[in-house]
Formats: structure tokens, sequence, C-alpha cells
């Protein structure tokens, strides 16, 4: 079975290296095997030119069809030597950026002929091409200051793209709109100054109707015993183990991200919650041992039908073997 390219764009500081390492481990405990990735780069070759393009301060002058050329020889490395590859085995490539950015970027940005972009892409990745596309959007001043306070907290690294003045990244945003516009039925255009854990929710959202082959649908958000949760509407295919008791759920509190089923929702006072990654840790390492992660004891009060450790019900066990192809 061929696997799923995704591909992550949008212009400077909108998150989504942040939003694709939470979505590796969520994948992975679906059983996908995920490759991550990076644009430029990804590849030996491929990081030695991305320090050419980015971060190599005597080639500040570079010419942008240099850049268009460099940047799709990165890309025709990577696709060769990792991205067919790992499709072929089925795997979920998760790239941060791809053939969008040399649009938006080389060719928006930089003014270059649309055309001429378009054959060197071409050439590059031939018939490899994303099924599905995010597109972080953020108002060009909230890119602006989420760079300056990135910048005051690390040691300062020359950025040839980051020394653009605030003309080129509009033209760079009004192209990722433009070809956004043009491929609904590829691009995901999701608000990238929500927090991350909405945004990363929608990505999940996005994914879910995906690898399940029907259209999105929206989330039923409510309220159970004032913890604010999420009901996802799907069929029972998409059932997380509870992070109080491990039964299967299909619901997950919206703020957090923590699967809790509806009995242990009526009872949890929020202090009672693990935190995602304890969530993440306990979860792994019960799921070696299938233990319980809390008895009804220590889970302020879960009912007792709920405190069951084990998936005790036969469709349950189904159900979550689905989510693990
Ligand atoms: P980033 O990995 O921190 O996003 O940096 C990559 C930079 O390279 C970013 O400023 C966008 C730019 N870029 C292009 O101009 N064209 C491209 O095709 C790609 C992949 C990136």
């Amino acid at each position: 079975m061929r696997g799923l390219l995704i591909t992550f764009e949008g212009t400077e500081a909108t998150g989504k290296g942040v939003q694709v390492q939470r979505l590796i481990p969520w994948l992975q405990e679906r059983g996908y095997t995920v490759c991550s990735l990076r644009e430029p780069g990804g590849t030996p070759t491929g990081e030695e030119l991305r320090h050419v393009l980015k971060h190599q301060p005597n080639c500040e002058g570079m010419d942008p069809v240099t850049e268009l050329l460099i940047m799709n020889a990165s890309r025709a490395e990577l696709v060769r030597k990792i991205i067919r590859p790992s499709l072929e085995h089925g795997e979920i490539v998760l790239c941060d950026r791809f053939y969008d950015s040399t649009c938006a970027y080389q060719g928006y940005g930089r003014g270059l002929d649309l055309s001429l972009v378009q054959q060197v892409v071409d050439a590059a990745v031939g018939e490899t091409k994303p099924d599905l596309t995010f597109l972080l959007r953020i108002p060009v001043e909230v890119s602006e200051e989420r760079r300056r306070r990135r910048n005051a907290t690390r040691p300062f690294t020359f950025d040839r793209f980051e020394a653009a003045e605030r003309e080129f990244f509009l033209r760079v945003q009004e192209g990722y709109d433009e070809i956004a516009a043009r491929e609904p039925e590829r691009f995901r255009v999701i608000d990238g100054t929500r927090t991350p854990e909405e945004v990363q929710a929608q990505i999940r959202q996005h994914l879910v109707a995906l690898m399940d082959g029907g259209p999105p649908q929206a989330f039923k958000e409510t309220v159970l015993a004032g913890v604010p949760i999420t009901i996802e509407p799907l069929d029972g295919s998409i059932l997380e183990r509870c992070c109080m008791c491990r039964r299967p759920t299909p619901c997950w509190t919206q703020d957090q991200l923590l699967a809790l089923c509806p009995q242990c929702a009526a009872v949890a006072r929020p202090i009672d919650l693990p935190t995602p990654e304890q969530w993440h840790t306990r979860e792994r390492v019960a799921m070696e041992g299938e233990q319980p992660l809390m008895s009804s004891e220590t889970s302020g009060g879960c009912p007792k039908r709920c405190g069951s450790a084990q998936t005790s019900n036969a469709d349950d066990q189904a159900r979550l073997a689905t989510t693990a192809r």
C-alpha cells in the first residue's frame, strides 16, 4: 500500500515544526510508520545545500534563479532518496515545506516567472505530489513578533531569508493564498494564531478524515463536570484509551488533547487529569504490560464499569484494531 505525503506550509514562524513534532507520536500510536522531513534539507546533500541557502553569510547576494535551482537540487535528492522509498513502504511522510514553498517564495516573493518555477519543480518532483497540505496562516506582524522573541533567546545565526523586508513576506503570503485557492481539495488552511493545541486538534481532525477516506467532519464540543471535551462524531474508528481508566473512548478534552471517557469526565476534577506528557508515557508503558493506568480509587472515583482497565468489549477491541493499520 502506498503511504501518504503530508506537507506543511506557511511563512516564517507559523509553528509548522511544532505541529509536525506533536503529530509524530499520535500517528505512531495508531500503528503508522512516520517519516518526518524538512526542506530544504533532509538528506546529507540537502543539509549542505540548506546551509548555503540560509546561513552562509558570503552567499547573501545569491541570484533568485540560483536560489530556485539549489532549492530544487535539495528537493530532487530528498524525493529520490527518501520520499519515494518511504511512500513505497507505506509510510506517512510529514514534510515541513515542499514545492509550494518554492512557488510562494521564489515565484511570488522573489518575482521569478511562475512557469519557470513550475518547470524546475516538475523536474525535481516528477509525479511525487502531496496528498494533503496544511497551510498555517498568520499575519505578517505576528510572524515578525514571533521571530523577534525567538531570536532573543538564541545565539545570533545569520538567516538570509529572515533578513528580507516585510514586503517580501507579504508577497509570499499572497502567493500561498492564491496557490491554496487553486487547489482547495489538497489544501487545509489553518489559523496559525490559535494555540498550538487548537491547531493540532484541527490537523488531526483533517488527517482522520483523510485516512478514513471520508469527508472532514465537525467535532462536537460539550462540557461534562466542568471539563470541556470534544466528541468526535465518527463511527468509533478513532477510539482512544481514556487517560484515567483506559477504557476506549471517542472523547477527548478540548484544551489538553487528553482522551477522556464520559464516565470519568463526569467525576474527574481537572486536577486529577495527567498532563499530556504523563499520559503518553504511561500509555506506552501500560500498553506493553496491559496494566491499568489508574485504579478507580486513584482516578477520582471513576465508576466501577469504567474503572476496568482492559478493553473487555469485543467490538471495542475490533474498532481499536482498525486504527493501527
Ligand atoms: P525553515 O526551515 O526555517 O522554514 O527555513 C527554510 C527557508 O527557506 C524559509 O525561509 C523558506 C525558504 N524556502 C524557499 O524560499 N523555497 C523553498 O522551496 C523552500 C523549501 C524553502
